[in-house]
């Protein structure tokens, strides 16, 4: 074996000479590890084929054993090496050769409903919100029970909702679900914080529903929630008639009309007039002159009702809530009119926001 690594001079100026340079030790550790294992001309090819291939067939076996045995010793003996002449064994200054071009990295653009999520947040921060967020597998406690919606209530059916299977052993309330709404996470943050409160809450919620140019089994939701003594639904009507003219322009009107969800009462669904036609009628909002865009209306009692130990006592306290489809925004304000393009990953589609 000793005659395989009569290299010495080689070995010591790459593993023991402190003076000689990175660069060198690296050039000779290359040359000697292209002299052994280099695929044309290495020793091994050459052993390979002058021994192995010529051996005669009883001797082909040892010679093969041999020649393996060989190469395993050496291949751990040139990995035990390299460290000594890899730049991450160098300390201080010549651990990186700043002289070496800097990798680029092309620069990725906000996805689109990240962007109109953003913008929203951004809309309520101005006003003095804060952010708040909660988790996509959610309890049917949080998810409906909580929100007044009572145990086989027909309104769960409006919510078309995916369940986690296998938890019938657990109590209903406990059962997991994907979240069908940003709704439950009121209620985990009026768990956190007392009144009063102003939040804001994006994320994405799913529902069992067949994908086409408007719906996606998967979505995007910001919610909102103000509590505080005195909240009236003028303030509610302020604030969203406010929030639609910062997102879609000034000249944006807003409609109130009756609604039902039982976790606001009363309740009501929020359009504003047609981007498109400043509200004359267009195949956008089929001729209606509107758009509707968002539910919302004053928190109901029996809400509070759940957390009510937290400072929460509806005869003290009063709020809204509200709840927008930020995909739905997003396809407005960007001019898209297929919310799948949004989640097929295409970078000639994503590219355009960049
Ligand atoms: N969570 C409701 C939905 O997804 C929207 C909503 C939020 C309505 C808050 C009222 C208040 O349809």
């Amino acid at each position: 074996m000793t005659a395989f690594f009569s290299e010495a001079d080689v070995v010591k100026t790459i593993a023991e000479d402190p003076s000689s340079d990175i660069v060198r030790k690296r050039t000779a550790f290359k040359d000697l590890r292209d002299r052994w294992v280099a695929r044309s001309g290495g020793l091994f090819t050459e052993a390979n084929d002058h021994w192995l291939k010529r051996a005669p067939a009883v001797a082909k076996r040892d010679a093969g054993r041999a020649i393996n045995e060989i190469r395993t010793k050496l291949t751990v003996y040139l990995d035990e090496l390299e460290k000594h002449v890899s730049f991450s064994a160098l300390s201080g200054r010549e651990a990186f050769d700043i002289t070496l071009p800097s990798i680029r990295r092309p620069i990725g653009a906000e996805h689109p409903v990240i962007k109109a999520l953003n913008e929203i947040v951004a809309v309520f921060k101005a006003m003095g919100y804060s952010v708040s967020e909660g988790p996509e597998i959610e309890t049917d406690y949080y998810n409906f029970e909580a929100l007044n919606f009572p145990p086989n209530h027909p309104a769960r059916d409006t919510q078309d909702t995916l369940f986690i299977a296998g938890q019938q052993s657990k109590p209903p309330r406990d059962r997991l679900l994907l979240r069908t709404h940003t709704s439950p996470v009121q209620i985990r943050t009026m768990e956190k914080l007392a009144p009063p409160i102003r939040v804001v809450i994006p994320g994405k919620v799913h529902r069992n529903d067949a994908p086409d140019a408007s719906h996606s089994p998967m979505f995007h939701q910001v919610e909102g929630l103000a509590v505080d003594t005195n909240i009236t639904f003028c303030d509610l009507k302020g604030t969203l008639d406010h929030a639609m003219k910062a997102l879609f322009g000034s000249s944006v009107r807003t409609r109130f009309q009756p609604s039902f969800f039982p976790f606001t009462e009363p309740s009501a669904e929020v359009a504003i007039s047609c981007i498109f036609c400043d509200g004359k009628g267009c195949r956008t909002c089929k001729q209606s002159g509107w758009i509707e865009l968002l539910g919302c209306d004053m928190v109901d009692p029996n809400v509070f009702e759940f957390v009510r130990a937290n400072g929460y006592d509806p005869a003290k306290v009063s709020g809204f809530a509200f709840g927008m489809g930020a995909d739905r925004i997003a396809l407005l304000k960007y001019g898209v009119d297929d919310i799948q393009l949004f989640f097929q990953g295409d970078v000639r589609f994503l590219e355009q926001f960049a």
